[in-house]
């Protein structure tokens, strides 16, 4: 691990078989690694165990005694340690899927006062609803949003091998993980400054 890096986690938000996300978190992982601000992770939703059925308690004051199942503990350090994220996420019926929303719910503090970019993908809309409304719910956990992403409309046509064919793409990325290492670096500092008063 590099010391002086901020750790982005990119999260893979759907879980569907035969998914399209993978193919552009990998993309953007890539971006990440090259923009260099970064030490980068990329959590796949897929094959984590993440239940419907919460504990009785909320998240939110529980701390670390939450009672999470073992299969999420990874997913549940990954997000600990992150100092800014990255979602990838599809559009389910003008919104992000119930597998995001789940991992979300599971976890509190670990999204406070940390900066969440946001790069989706579907049909005409390009995913712009599902990003309002994760914007809507992080803004309830404390988390900063970004407002620069990336949304791929139609995204069948408009990926070839693994990349965007929109050559504006990697300058667009580059916006937003420029200000996303801006937040990371001024968050983590006031986090490590004073507790954030939630
Ligand atoms: C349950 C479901 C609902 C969908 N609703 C929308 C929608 O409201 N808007 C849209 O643009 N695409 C919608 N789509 C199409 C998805 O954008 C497309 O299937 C995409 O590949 C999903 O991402 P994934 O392959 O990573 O799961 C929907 C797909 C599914 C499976």
């Amino acid at each position: 691990m590099e010391k002086n890096k901020h750790k982005l986690v990119i999260i893979v938000g759907s879980v569907r078989d035969g998914r399209f996300g993978p193919v552009v978190a990998s993309w953007v992982a890539e971006q990440a690694g090259m923009h260099g601000g970064f030490e980068v992770d990329v959590v796949d939703l897929a094959g984590i165990d993440i239940p419907l059925e919460l504990p009785a308690a909320s998240p939110k004051s529980a701390g670390d005694d939450y009672p999470r199942p073992a299969g999420m503990a990874a997913l549940t350090s990954a997000l600990q340690d992150a100092d800014a994220f990255i979602v990838v996420t599809p559009e389910y019926n003008h919104s992000y899927p119930a597998s995001l929303k789940a991992a979300i719910d599971w976890h509190f503090t670990q999204w406070t006062a940390k900066p969440v970019g946001f790069v989706s993908y579907g049909g005409a809309a390009g995913g712009r609803h599902a990003v309002l409304h994760l914007e809507n719910v992080l803004t309830e956990l404390h988390a900063v949003t970004i407002r620069d992403g990336l949304a791929f409309p139609n995204y069948f046509t408009a990926w070839q091998d693994g990349q965007p064919l929109d050559p504006q793409a990697p300058g667009y990325t580059k916006t937003m993980l420029d200000q996303l290492a801006w937040w990371a670096v001024a968050l983590r500092a006031a986090r490590d400054a004073a507790p954030y008063p939630a």
